[in-house]
């Protein structure tokens, strides 16, 4: 499906009925990423899965994608969806965008699971990393940025050919101005930390205990800094916990939306 947002043409996943689920995915994936747990929580909530600018099936922009930006494409989506208040599951830079849109929009939030991310913006040596990469992409394609995260996203156990081509998938539709907008938004990104203490809605902070990209601690100091929050670390999974292990994942997610009661009554 498609809707044209914020000046964007967004392609999105839209399944199920029930308290609305919204899946934020990382850099530089797509919302295919989330099919196991679509699968598993169209039977209880409405699922709606959006590619980021840029991404997957959705239309690329020209220059830097501040973090806020795609956060006001994802409450325009909703808004154009009727779907009301809803949990925003974020990934990674999903969850850089789902700070935004708590922050930008939080009459719109009912809940916030945050798998692999951090709060903290880049260091200036990652951000001129960032911003050195994007040029690249842009003279000469999204390959190497692909090959370079491909390599990391899973654990190291979990590379097998089959899981391989899987996650190359998720990423190969990334087009060139989407991949460099993001990690010129991205360098570009505030400190979420501040605002940490001032989430009030219920809050899942979720983590893959083998994650080289974004290591496990960055997910203790954000659970730490929410009140109220809980946090589960999966074993024998890396950067992309809910696709290496999708049972053990969707488990903690729905006992804790059913802990949260945010299911059906
Ligand atoms: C992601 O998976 O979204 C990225 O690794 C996040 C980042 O580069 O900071």
């Amino acid at each position: 499906m498609q809707r044209t947002v914020n000046g964007v043409t967004i392609a999105y996943t839209d399944e199920g009925e029930g308290p609305p689920l919204v899946f934020v995915h990382g850099f530089p994936l797509s919302r295919d990423c989330w099919r196991p747990q679509i699968d598993a929580f169209r039977l209880s909530h409405r699922c709606i899965a959006p590619d980021l600018r840029g991404f997957g099936e959705s239309e690329a922009t020209a220059g830097p994608v501040p973090m806020d930006t795609y956060a006001d494409d994802l409450a325009r989506l909703l808004e154009a969806l009727g779907t009301g208040p809803a949990v925003l599951i974020g990934h990674s830079m999903g969850g850089y965008v789902t700070f935004a849109f708590a922050r930008r929009h939080p009459e719109m939030l009912d809940g916030l699971v945050l798998v692999g991310t951090r709060a903290g913006r880049d260091t200036p040596e990652a951000a001129a990393g960032r911003k050195a990469t994007a040029e690249t992409v842009q003279a000469h394609g999204v390959a190497d940025v692909i090959d370079s995260m491909a390599a990391k996203m899973l654990a190291p156990d979990n590379r097998d050919e089959r899981m391989m081509q899987k996650v190359r998938g998720f990423m190969e539709s990334a087009s060139p101005a989407g991949v460099a907008g993001a990690l010129l938004g991205m360098a570009e990104r505030p400190d979420s930390t501040p605002y940490l203490d001032a989430v009030t809605v219920p809050t899942l902070v979720i983590t893959g205990l083998d994650d080289v990209i974004i290591p496990p601690g960055e997910s203790q100091d954000i659970a730490a800094a929410i009140t109220g929050s809980e946090l589960q670390a999966i074993q024998d999974a890396g950067h992309l916990v809910a696709f290496e292990q999708a049972d053990d994942f969707n488990q903690v997610l729905r006992e804790w939306l059913a802990g949260a009661q945010l299911v059906s009554p």
